[in-house]
């Protein structure tokens, strides 16, 4: 059975007091209509149409480069009229149908499929959960069977009706070509004069088509509408990434500290000591040790590394086996080869560091001029002097050395020492004559 999924995006989230639309905002480090897209399609959903704002240009964007499509609700008449608007769109659609919304970060690709299964076998399936405070969500009425008698709106609700604490969650699964005709057939006569998507259950009760209910915890269906929602999806959301990692056979001794993203990879037996944060794009291989306080972003560190404590690894930072990067290294596109070194203070930047080299503290890689990047190629075996500056473009060759303190701004051969430095001099007895003439003069003013 094809499938296909509508995601309504067309509300103002104002609650956010942001200039970024709602749904764009990040939760583990994934646009939260990022989130919706996976579950949907690790749930199956070949088509995905998102529905969007006039003005949410940028909503737009992300949706097509997630490989989504996205039409225009010109008005925002209520979320029928929202899921109508996709109708274009899936013309030529045949199948199964999920609509759901794009500012619910947590739902799980398992309630997707839970939905299209119930849709299966009843023609027709919303899901629901048991709500602690029920609040203004829309409320479930069952029949007799258990099944879906209808779906009451907050401020359409009698007190009776108010009382119920099963909840919509705002996931409904149908066949796509009758969704669209009751669609079309929806009426704005209620308290909030808005186009219900929650009236088509009833729409498709009068062609015979019944409405399974399918459960899902209250948690997964959390709406981000605030900026402390957002706070609260966070929380959520490491939670069940910690959890997965370690049950990958990830090592954690605090892992209530570490903060992962959505598509942190971590192998197992690979250690995370406590206060690390994983931005986009990282994978850690086996073996490897990030120690305490480090921050890691689209980041690849090799088998049996070690990183930190306190380093960082920004994008393009390339760290191959037993590469040691110690306290206060910064690495940004930059790939160090098996088993180099750069145990202390140092930036290094749009460089190769050659398997088995050393850096010494305090090197930079002067890899900016004010307008271009420039490449440091660091060669095998080198030996960095401490406080060395690579002014790039620069090569130190195979098994040379640089001393310490030098800038280095020519290349350097292989197995050469490059040494730039004035010549030392070196005043016997300078320093106590020093102190004798300035004690001297401070003994002299408190006489005064
Ligand atoms: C909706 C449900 C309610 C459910 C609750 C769960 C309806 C009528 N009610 O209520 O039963 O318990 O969600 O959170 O569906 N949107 C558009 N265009 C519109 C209106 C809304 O794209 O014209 C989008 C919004 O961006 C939002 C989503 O649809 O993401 C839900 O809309 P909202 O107005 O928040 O619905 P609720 O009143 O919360
Ligand atoms: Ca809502």
């Amino acid at each position: 059975m094809n499938k296909a999924a509508v995601i309504l995006a067309a509300g103002m989230g104002t609650r956010m007091k942001s200039a970024t639309p709602k749904v764009l905002h990040t939760v583990a480090g994934r646009a939260i209509l990022g989130h919706v897209l996976a579950a949907a399609r690790a749930a199956g959903a070949t088509r995905i149409v998102v529905v969007t704002s006039p003005e949410a240009e940028d909503v737009r964007a992300f949706a097509a480069k997630e490989g989504a499509e996205s039409v225009i609700q010109e008005r925002q008449l209520g979320t029928g009229h929202a899921a109508a608007c996709a109708r274009s769109a899936l013309q030529d659609f045949t199948g199964v149908l999920a609509v759901t919304y794009g500012d619910m970060p947590l739902l799980t690709a398992r309630t997707f499929e839970a939905s299209f299964e119930a849709q299966t076998s009843a023609g027709m399936a919303i899901v629901a959960f048991e709500a602690k405070d029920p609040a203004a969500y829309g409320r479930v009425i069952l029949d007799r069977d258990g099944m879906l008698d209808r779906i009451v709106e907050f401020k359409d609700a009698n007190e009776r009706e108010r009382a119920v604490t099963l909840c919509n969650a705002g996931l409904l699964a149908a066949d796509a070509k009758s969704f669209f005709r009751w669609a079309a057939q929806l009426k704005n006569d209620n308290a909030q004069q808005e186009y219900y998507l929650t009236d088509i259950p009833r729409l498709a009760r009068a062609d015979r088509v019944a409405c399974a209910v399918a459960r899902t915890g209250e948690e997964e269906v959390m709406g981000v509408n605030s900026r402390a929602e957002l706070a609260a999806a966070e929380a959520v959301m490491q939670r069940r990434l910690r959890t997965a990692a370690l049950a990958a056979g990830v090592g954690m001794t605090a892992p209530e500290t570490v903060y992962f993203s959505a598509d942190t990879i971590i192998e197992a037996d690979a250690l995370i000591e406590p206060f690390v944060v994983f931005g986009p794009g990282v994978i850690v291989r086996s073996g490897a040790r990030i120690r305490a306080f480090s921050h890691l972003e689209g980041a690849e560190v090799g088998k049996d590394a070690l990183i930190g404590p306190f380093a960082r690894l920004r994008p393009g930072a390339v760290i191959a086996e037993d590469v040691h990067i110690g306290n206060f290294v910064e690495v940004k596109k930059a790939r160090l080869e098996k088993g180099a070194k750069a145990n202390h203070l140092s930036y290094i930047g749009d460089a190769r560091v050659g398997a088995g080299a050393n850096i010494g503290a305090g090197t930079i890689t002067c890899n900016y001029d004010g307008f271009d990047k420039h490449f440091t190629d660091i060669g095998v075996g080198a030996f960095i002097g401490s406080n060395t500056s690579l002014v790039a473009p620069v090569k130190v060759g195979d098994g040379a050395i640089t001393g310490a303190g030098s800038t280095i701004t020519k290349e350097v051969e292989p197995d050469a020492l490059a040494v730039e430095r004035a010549e030392l001099k070196v005043l016997k007895g300078w320093a106590e004559k020093f102190r004798a003439r300035k004690r001297a003069g401070k003994a002299k003013r408190e006489t005064d």
